[in-house]
C-alpha cells in the first residue's frame, strides 16, 4: 500500500522583486524579496505525491506527461526531504508524483514558484518532515520559497553560505489587508523566450544596476513597504510597488545584450494605469509585471468596479472572447465609463490585445487536500 498525499500551493506576486542569485545551487539571492500569496480559488498548483515499496523507481509527470526526474533541481528537493525523514524505511522507498497546474506553465504566472511549493509540502507530508520548509522550496524556485506562506510574505537574503537564514517569513497574515484585491491581465499564455533563471543570470554577469539596486535600493525599500502593509497605507504600498517593477524591467534593459519581457499591451497597460491615477489626483491602481508580458494590478475593493469599466472600456474582448473575467462574483459591477475620464485619458481602445482577466485576493499558504478522491494518482500508482 502506498502512502500518499495531495496537496494544492499558491502563486506569489513579488512587489519587491527577487532578480539574481549570490549562490546558483544553493539558490541564494542578490536581494531580499516581498510578495502578496494569491488566493488559490483560481490560481493554484496541486501535486499528489505517492510513497511505496513496491515502486521500482521515482517517477514525475507534470500536466499529464511523464517528465524526467533527474532534473537537478527536483533531485535537490527530493534527497533534502528524505535526509530528513526519521523513519528509514519511508527514506528508501520510491516516489510517484503528480502534478498539475491550473494555469499555463512558464507563462510568467510564477507557475514553478506554485509547483515546487507544493512539491515539498506534500513530501513534507508524506515523509513527515516538520519544520521551517521554505529553505527547501528555495533549493526547487527561489520564489517558490515565498509561496510556502500566506498573505504577505518576506523572504530574506540570509548571511550564511549554506543558505540557512535565506528563509521565508510571514509579514502579514492573508487577513491583515481584505480590501486589497488583485486583477491578472493575461496578455499571453505561450511560454516565455527567457526562462527567469537564464535571465537573471546575465543580468547578475553584466548589469551595473542589479549591483546598485542589491546595495543601495531593496534595503530601504522592503523596509518601507513593510511598514506599509502593516498600515494597510495604499498609496505607499502601490507607489512602491511599480517602482520595483519599473527598477526589475530596467536591470533586464541594462543586461547586456538586453532582456525585453513586455511587449506593446503590457506598456499600452502601464500608460492606462498611469494616466487614470492622475485624472485621480491619487493611486488607485497599482502594476506589477514579472518575467512576463502579464500584468498584475492592485486595487482597493472600492475602485474595482470603475477599474474594470476602464479596462473593459480601453481592452474591449473580441465577438469570441466570451470567457473574459473570471472570479468575478458580480459581473454588474461593469457600468458605463464616465465622459470626462475618457477625454482625459488619450489612449486608443485595442480590442482582443487581452486573453482574459482574472480576478483574486490575497490568499493562504498550502493546504493539505483532505478528500481521497481527488489524488492525482489512483490505486495503480499511476496518473488517473
Ligand atoms: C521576476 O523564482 O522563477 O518572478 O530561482 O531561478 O527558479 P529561479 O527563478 P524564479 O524567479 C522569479 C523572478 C520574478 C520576481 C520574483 O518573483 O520575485
Amino acid at each position: 500500500m502506498a502512502k500518499v498525499a495531495t496537496c494544492t500551493a499558491p502563486v506569489n506576486i513579488a512587489v519587491i522583486k527577487y532578480w539574481g542569485k549570490r549562490d546558483q545551487k544553493l539558490i541564494l539571492p542578490v536581494n531580499a524579496s516581498l510578495s502578496a500569496t494569491l488566493s488559490q480559488s483560481e490560481l493554484k498548483a496541486m501535486t499528489t505525491v505517492a510513497v511505496s515499496k513496491e515502486y521500482e523507481s521515482d517517477r514525475i509527470w507534470l500536466n499529464g506527461k511523464e517528465e524526467s526526474i533527474s532534473n537537478p533541481r527536483l533531485q535537490n528537493c527530493l534527497r533534502q526531504v528524505r535526509a530528513l525523514c526519521t523513519d528509514p524505511e519511508l527514506a528508501t522507498a520510491h516516489v510517484h508524483i503528480c502534478s498539475n497546474n491550473s494555469f499555463p506553465t512558464a507563462a510568467g504566472l510564477a507557475s514553478s514558484a506554485a509547483g515546487y511549493a507544493c512539491l515539498v509540502y506534500c513530501l513534507a507530508k508524506v515523509f513527515n518532515v516538520k519544520g521551517d520548509l521554505s529553505v527547501l522550496a528555495r533549493q526547487g524556485s527561489g520564489s517558490a520559497c515565498r509561496s510556502m506562506y500566506g498573505g504577505f510574505v518576506r523572504w530574506d537574503v540570509g548571511v550564511h553560505d549554506d543558505g540557512s537564514d535565506s528563509i521565508a517569513v510571514q509579514v502579514a497574515p492573508a487577513t491583515h489587508w481584505p480590501e486589497m484585491e488583485i486583477l491578472v491581465l493575461v496578455v499571453s499564455d505561450a511560454r516565455k523566450e527567457y526562462s527567469s533563471t537564464t535571465g537573471m543570470q546575465a543580468s547578475v554577469e553584466t548589469s551595473e544596476l542589479l549591483k546598485y539596486r542589491a546595495q543601495h535600493v531593496v534595503p530601504a525599500r522592503m523596509a518601507e513597504m513593510e511598514t506599509a502593509i502593516h498600515n494597510k497605507d495604499f498609496q505607499t504600498f502601490a507607489k512602491l510597488t511599480m517602482q520595483d517593477s519599473n527598477q526589475f524591467h530596467a536591470i533586464c534593459l541594462d543586461t547586456y545584450p538586453p532582456i525585453t519581457y513586455m511587449n506593446d499591451t503590457s506598456r499600452r497597460i502601464i500608460s492606462l494605469i498611469t494616466k487614470y491615477n492622475s485624472f485621480q489626483k491619487e493611486i488607485k491602481v497599482a502594476y506589477s509585471y514579472d518575467a512576463g508580458p502579464n500584468a498584475v494590478l492592485f486595487v482597493e475593493s472600492k475602485n474595482v468596479p470603475q477599474l474594470l469599466s476602464l479596462i473593459k472600456y480601453y481592452f474591449p474582448p473580441t465577438d469570441d472572447q466570451q470567457y473574459y473575467f473570471h472570479g468575478f462574483t458580480d459581473a454588474t459591477s461593469i457600468h458605463d465609463l464616465d465622459g470626462d475620464i475618457i477625454s482625459s485619458i488619450e489612449l486608443s481602445p485595442s480590442s482582443g490585445a487581452l486573453k482574459y482577466i482574472i480576478h483574486t485576493k490575497v490568499g493562504e499558504g498550502p493546504q493539505l487536500v483532505s478528500d481521497s478522491q481527488e489524488a492525482l494518482i489512483g490505486s495503480d500508482g499511476l496518473p488517473k
